[in-house]
């Protein structure tokens, strides 16, 4: 057994067609207004931060046809996509789940939004689930 890495659900990112509906429908349903916008042109993404106590409802849409979202909507539909665990030292993190069996989809920690330091997981090794390790 290690010690704890993670520190908090950093987001839960739900991919949408429409960003502005999306935002719309949030606001209305439970009065949220968007924390922070931003289009993230390396991974072809446009995200809507709704705070919810220290952790992020993200709003995610594509910006360009090839983005993993719109590949991802066009798979599955939209909904769940992953979800962020906040953790202090993201490479530290990544090489742990490395040396437990996951599969990276970065091989090295990159720049994400919010000025956060973020890696990816693969979902296959990981029970389905695609993780992004987020460092703030
Ligand atoms: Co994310």
């Amino acid at each position: 057994m290690g010690v704890m890495i993670l520190t908090e659900i950093d987001h839960i990112a739900i991919a949408v067609r429409d960003l502005e509906a999306a935002i719309e429908y949030y606001r209305d349903a439970f009065g949220a207004e968007v924390h922070h916008r931003e289009i993230v042109e390396s991974d072809g993404v446009e995200e809507a931060l709704v705070k919810v106590a220290d952790s992020y409802i993200q709003l995610t849409a594509a910006t360009r046809d090839d983005s993993p979202i719109a590949k991802s909507i066009e798979k599955r539909g939209e909904g769940l996509h992953h979800v962020g665990y906040r953790v202090d030292d993201c490479a530290a993190a990544l090489e742990a789940m490395v040396a437990a069996g996951a599969t990276p989809i970065d091989e090295a920690p990159r720049p994400g939004s919010r000025g956060t330091t973020v890696a990816f997981i693969h979902p296959k090794g990981s029970f389905g689930t695609l993780i992004e390790l987020v460092q703030e």
